[in-house]
């Protein structure tokens, strides 16, 4: 009867150590919000943080272009979709082509800027 006792106790302290690390947990999520845009179709962070793409173990790196192309097409079709801009295309531009990473321009967890600005003054209006 001890021992089940001792063991209950035990089990109530490896509860409540979870319990108060939980919080912390989910705090740490919320700080890591995704774009408006995301917020109806993307249901986790592995939708992007893959460990395919981990660094070490730790998947919470800059994800793969792969992944936002799984979902949004090669880069010459998104390139297609922005070829009518009275801006230079930022899809395929004279500088990079199809080269350049989609998160140098699109943010997720901060606002996006374009890269391009560094040294042009496009107007853009990122998403
Ligand atoms: C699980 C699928 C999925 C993944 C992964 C994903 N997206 Fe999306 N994204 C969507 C959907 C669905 C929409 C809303 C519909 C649309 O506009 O295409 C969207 C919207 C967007 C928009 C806004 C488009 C607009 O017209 O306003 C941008 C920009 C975007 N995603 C960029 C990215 C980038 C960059 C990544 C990678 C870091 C990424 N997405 C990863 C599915 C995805
Ligand atoms: C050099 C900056 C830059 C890079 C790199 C870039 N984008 Fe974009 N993207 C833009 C800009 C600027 C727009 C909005 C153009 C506009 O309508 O003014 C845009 C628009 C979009 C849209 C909405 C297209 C539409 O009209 O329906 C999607 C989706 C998107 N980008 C996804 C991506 C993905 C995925 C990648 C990587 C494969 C990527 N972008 C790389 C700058 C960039
Ligand atoms: C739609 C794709 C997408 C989703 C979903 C997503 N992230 Fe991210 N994450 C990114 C991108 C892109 C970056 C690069 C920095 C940025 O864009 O803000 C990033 C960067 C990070 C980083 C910093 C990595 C570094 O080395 O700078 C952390 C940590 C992170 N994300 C955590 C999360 C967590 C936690 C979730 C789930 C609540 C999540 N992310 C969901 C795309 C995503
Ligand atoms: C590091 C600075 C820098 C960045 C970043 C940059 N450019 Fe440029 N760009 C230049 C310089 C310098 C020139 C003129 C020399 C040349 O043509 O390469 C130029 C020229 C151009 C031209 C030709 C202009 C003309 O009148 O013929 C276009 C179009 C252009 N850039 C588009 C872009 C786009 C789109 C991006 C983002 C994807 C971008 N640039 C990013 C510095 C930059």
């Amino acid at each position: 009867m001890k021992k089940i006792q001792t063991l209950a106790a035990a089990f109530g302290l490896i509860c409540a150590a979870a319990m108060a690390a939980a919080p912390a947990a989910a705090a740490d999520m919320a700080s890591f919000k995704v774009q408006k845009h995301h917020e109806k179709v993307i249901k986790g962070c592995t939708f992007c943080h893959t460990q395919e793409n981990a660094v070490a173990g730790n998947a919470f790196v800059v994800p793969d272009d792969k992944q936002c192309m799984s979902c949004h097409g090669t880069y010459e079709a998104l390139a297609k979709k922005t070829d009518k801009l009275d801006e230079p295309n930022p899809h395929r531009s004279h500088h990079y082509g199809t080269g350049i990473s989609c998160t140098a321009c699109h943010k997720e967890h901060s606002k996006p800027a374009a890269y391009c600005n560094e040294c042009h003054e496009f107007k853009y209006k990122l998403p």
